[in-house]
């Protein structure tokens, strides 16, 4: 039976007896069971100490082309350019073990770089440029394969923490002597400077959105010395700490690049500091394990090894083992086909469109790639805004539909003209999709189908919905009309949609043609991946279709953009340019609810708190979710370590899961691929890399 059928029934049976409209209105129910599909490798899981440590090894090892560097008095010997304590990855942890140095991964990517000033919010295309270039106090990825009795953030540059006894102050210790790619320390005053001049500086959003509430509100960061910090905070303990200071959130830049260029210390307008080290300003000091060097514009970001990198593996070997990365500036659907193909390395399968044809030519004895499924953790949600009060100053059209926005009615009456059952057999046919109610994820920890409310597919209801809202088609023409006070128009509502992936785009080609049917006229802004993000975060859309982010998968990450929990953090209610709020009563208990898991260590109130979380969102649809499913990881088989069953995206993408720094490919198995061998990066904006002669 439909669950349709299934709520008249129960409404019939409860000897309900609703008047003529409400009889339209069929009521939420729990979601429908997701059909089986196994994910097809499941982790090892170990200690996080099982992954690395950090430590003094006696002697350290690194490629040969590197010796001549040094050999050559163009580079410290190797143990002066790691720290005291490089961080150690442990062989033991490694599934092929210890690698041997050479050979490329060739990345092919969709999205394009701004820039490589991460911290000012350029974009740097994604696709694991940025967690190539970004290293961050904590590390996340590699958590999809820590048991869950010690599931908390690995150290990164943070090598280490404690709490004070009352549980208000947490010192952070970080790596002592490690440096930027170009030979610079790194130290606290990177740190202070990502804290001081880019956080709390309100005119400078970095990359993944970062912001004072990210991190508890009234929390403050204090230089202790030069490989000290503090964090005191308002309330006890806020272990959630360490995943904001994870990626995306705290990865400081070089400040020793930054300072000179920021408005506060330059003549350079904001706009400018955020593109003051565009594209081509090549060899842009980093922390990660490769630094680019050479820029084509829609065509290739070529990197080459850090000379700098400040891990090693257990043998002594300084990582990474691949010598040069490749970002090919192309399509995400190209991705799939070239890794599928063998003439890419690696994609993350997200796009279902390339499901069948990549599993059929996987399952051949000769695919060049491995294929392997995961959990369902991607979603589509369509969001609308819910500013009523002028965040991206709505015109008259835009500020009526906020109005309708913010009416439970209208949203209702949007999710159930929505056929997500089709939505995502439009996609891929199969056991992939399932209907999303919204909230966190199906497959994930923090899920419960109980907690969950979902708004069945009922265009009837959904009219019902829209009548309650004010709504009808008062000159016949099949579309809906504002109520006469509202001017009496034609509904007519824009959604924002990502050209990047086709999935958004049949996605949101689906709701159109679905609210068509329902009476509600909607025209597509169709925009580049990063025209998209910059409009949203301006807040001038009506409703847009996203892919669903982290804090929709574990709950920790990206935990403050659950909800509006600041002015700045909901990508779907920001403040007015007064800094004001108009939050409606739902969103406030949402952010009550969001605030209260942040503060809380009691692993049993997250887990309440997050059901109630679920049904706050799910109920009053903050955001109508749309259809999940899951992703595979497509890695070249002559790749060592690609750890079994890492899943495409979970606490991170799979460019931070594999830990590509511990990549290798074996000897005989090595392609000649490198673009600039026997290179390192040359000096910060000098024109490409540099040779050892
Ligand atoms: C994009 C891609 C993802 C992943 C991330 C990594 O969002 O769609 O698959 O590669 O970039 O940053």
């Amino acid at each position: 039976m439909t669950t349709f059928k299934r709520t008249l029934l129960t409404m019939l049976m409860a000897g309900a007896a609703p008047g003529a409209l409400m009889a339209q209105i069929v009521e939420p129910t729990a979601p429908p069971e997701p059909p089986a599909f196994a994910a097809q490798g499941a982790p090892i899981f170990v200690p996080r100490d099982a992954i690395q440590g950090f430590r003094k090894l006696d002697s350290y090892n690194e490629p040969d082309f590197v010796k001549a560097f040094v050999e050559a008095g163009k580079l410290p010997p190797v143990e002066e350019r790691l720290p005291a304590e490089p961080l150690v990855m442990e062989t033991a942890n490694m599934p092929d073990g210890a690698g041997v140095y050479g050979d490329v991964m060739r990345h092919v990517i969709g999205g394009r770089p701004e820039g490589w000033n991460y911290a000012a919010g350029n974009s740097q295309g994604w696709g694991g440029i940025d967690i190539g270039t970004m290293e961050c106090l904590t590390r996340v990825g590699p958590l999809f394969q820590v048991e869950p009795e010690d599931l908390a953030p690995l150290p990164n540059l943070a090598k280490g923490w404690e709490w004070s006894e009352d549980g208000k102050s947490l010192t952070v210790h970080l790596v002592e002597g490690a440096k930027w790619s170009d030979g610079d320390p790194f130290d606290a005053a990177d740190v202070m400077f990502y804290w001081d001049h880019i956080v709390q500086d309100p005119e400078v959003t970095p990359l993944n959105g970062a912001n004072p509430g990210t991190f508890g509100e009234g929390t403050t960061l204090t230089r202790v010395d030069d490989f000290t910090v503090r964090f005191d905070f308002t309330t006890e303990r806020p272990e959630q700490i360490l995943y904001a200071m994870g990626y995306g959130t705290f990865c400081p830049g070089p400040e020793h690049m930054l300072r000179p260029a920021h408005p506060e210390f330059s003549d350079n307008s904001y706009e400018e500091f955020r593109n003051a080290f565009p594209p081509d300003f090549l060899n842009f000091p980093v922390m990660g394990a490769w630094v680019p060097v050479e820029y084509r514009p829609d065509d290739i970001v070529v990197m080459r090894r850090n000379p700098y990198y400040w891990k090693v593996d257990s043998d002594g070997n300084q990582l990474p083992y691949l010598d040069e990365m490749h970002y090919r500036l192309s399509t995400w659907a190209d991705r799939d086909i070239q890794a599928v193909a063998g003439t890419g390395d690696f994609s993350n399968l997200e796009q279902p469109a390339n499901f069948v044809e990549s599993l059929r030519r996987a399952a051949e004895e000769d695919a060049p790639a491995a294929l392997e499924f995961g959990p369902r953790i991607i979603g589509y949600g369509l969001y609308p805004n819910l500013s009523g009060n002028g965040w991206g100053e709505p015109d008259e059209r835009a500020q009526t539909i906020r109005e309708l926005n913010r009416n439970e009615h209208f949203r209702k009456g949007i999710a159930q003209a929505l056929d997500r059952q089709r939505l995502g057999e439009s996609l891929v046919k199969g056991p992939f999709t399932t209907p999303y109610a919204g909230g966190l994820l199906p497959d994930t920890t923090y899920f419960d189908r109980e907690s969950t409310v979902f708004y069945p597919y009922s265009l009837e209801s959904a009219k019902a919905h829209f009548a309650e809202a004010g709504l009808e088609d008062t000159d016949g023409n099949g579309i809906l009309n504002l109520p006469k006070d509202m001017g009496g128009s034609d509904v007519v509502m824009t959604l924002m949609a990502n050209t990047d992936y086709g999935t958004d785009r049949t996605v949101a080609e689906g709701v159109v043609a679905m609210l068509q049917d329902a009476g509600i006229n909607v025209s597509l802004n169709l925009l580049a991946g990063n025209d998209f993000d910059a409009t949203r975060d301006a807040g001038r859309y009506d409703w847009r279709i996203q892919r669903t982010g982290t804090e929709l998968v574990t709950g920790v990450q990206n935990t403050a953009n659950l909800a509006p929990t600041g002015p700045n953090t909901s990508q779907l209610h920001m403040a007015n340019a007064e800094g004001e709020m108009d939050l409606l009563p739902f969103e406030e208990e949402l952010a009550q609810i969001v605030r209260d898991f942040m503060s809380s260590n009691d692993a049993e109130e997250k887990t309440e708190l997050m059901k109630r979380y679920q049904t706050v969102a799910t109920e009053n649809l903050y955001g109508v979710g749309l259809t999940a499913y899951p992703g595979a990881l497509v890695v070249n088989k002559r790749f060592a370590n690609v750890p079994q069953g890492t899943p495409i995206f979970m606490f991170n993408w799979a460019e931070d899961n594999v830990m590509r720094e511990r990549l290798f490919v074996p000897e005989d198995k090595q392609q000649n691929h490198e673009l600039h061998p026997e290179t390192l990066p040359g000096a910060p904006g000098e024109d490409g890399p540099v040779t050892a002669g």
